[in-house]
């Protein structure tokens, strides 16, 4: 966890940011999306915002901990199932905005399924990432469908992360259990396990494990493999050819937000075209903005033309179907020997 004050940063001084209050924003995009949302918000609202970057996973289980005397007052980002899961454990607050109508259908579908409690802010797509020049130098054919991966040519291999940390394995594991079936999705990451180097905690170290050369594949959000591309690896993105799952990265506001005005302020302005330019232009991260008139980023991956499964938000965002798929995962394929 990565816990920073943004002070002093704007024009206006401390008197003003006094004046406007202050937001403590649970976020979990990469960090430089996170500070760039700080640094803008701060600028166009003097309000002063504590900002905390941590996993999708983690920062439900940091709400469920503090769930009598709440800290954060906004959950930015991160994957939609644990917004889900944290609505109906009634750690999450309704909330209409007005601009929920400059908003794409799939965004609102969200808010709808939880009972206004999170709303869409953008969307990607589950996939394979991997290093050109590693896969190359090796003779390794890049992977192309899902049961490529369980091929000997990948043994060591792959890097994916651990669902209780990350909202992205979750994805991942929902995603296999909605292709295959619960019991051949198990058979198939019980397969997968030898041909895996690490389980990480956060979702977005096996891309950037790829881009360094340090594994040839990871499983992850495809947008992330572009973005280690544009910074100049030799990273390149594969969709399974059997079909994928993904997210919509959510908002949510805390439920007993000490600052309700500002988190109610930050909701607002985070669904506004410009907001949702910075994911791109100060994070170069490459999601698909909810908002209809934020541009898809240049290079960004298009959803429309990926091959996606019908995600079941509803059964696979349920908070006791997400633990105990998590809890199986654990028994079943976190525990077993390398
Ligand atoms: C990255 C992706 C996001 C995703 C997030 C989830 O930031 O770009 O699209 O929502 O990871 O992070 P986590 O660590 O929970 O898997």
């Amino acid at each position: 966890m990565r816990l920073w004050v943004l002070a002093g940063l704007v024009a206006m001084g401390v008197t003003g940011a006094q004046a406007q209050g202050t937001l403590n924003v649970y976020c979990s995009v990469q960090m430089e999306w996170c500070q760039g949302l700080a640094t803008q918000f701060q600028r166009d609202t003097g309000i002063r915002v504590n900002m905390t970057q941590r996993g999708s996973g983690e920062t439900l289980a940091a709400m469920r901990a503090e769930s009598q005397n709440p800290r954060g007052d906004v959950w930015f980002g991160g994957t939609g199932d644990p917004h889900l899961a944290a609505a109906e454990e009634n750690l999450t607050q309704s909330y209409e905005s007005a601009n929920n109508a400059q908003l794409h259908p799939w965004a609102l579908t969200q808010w709808r399924q939880s009972n206004q409690r999170a709303i869409g802010v953008y969307a990607g797509a589950i996939g394979f990432g991997f290093n050109t020049e590693l896969l190359a130098r090796r003779n390794i054919a890049a992977p192309a469908c899902w049961a490529d991966l369980l091929e000997p040519r990948f043994r060591g291999e792959i890097q994916m992360a651990n669902p209780n940390s990350s909202g992205t394995a979750y994805v991942v594991i929902a995603t296999l259990v909605q292709l295959m079936g619960e019991e051949p999705a198990f058979a198939y990451l019980r397969r997968l396990h030898p041909n895996v180097n690490s389980y990480t905690r956060s979702g977005t170290a096996p891309i950037k494990a790829v881009a360094r050369g340090e594994t040839g594949v990871s499983i992850s959000f495809v947008h992330d493999a572009v973005t280690e591309r544009n910074a100049g690896f030799p990273a390149a993105w594969a969709t399974p050819c059997e079909g994928t799952g993904y997210e919509i990265g959510s908002m949510s506001i805390i439920r007993g937000a000490r600052n309700i005005a500002q988190a109610r302020r930050f909701y607002d302005w985070a669904l506004t075209a410009p907001a949702q330019r910075l994911g791109f232009e100060a994070g170069g991260q490459l999601q698909q903005p909810s908002n209809r008139e934020a541009p898809l980023p240049p290079n960004a991956p298009d959803l429309g033309a990926i091959r996606l499964i019908e995600y079941d938000f509803a059964r696979y965002g349920r908070a006791a179907e997400r633990r105990r798929l998590i809890e199986r995962w654990d028994r079943e394929v976190g525990a077993l020997p390398r």
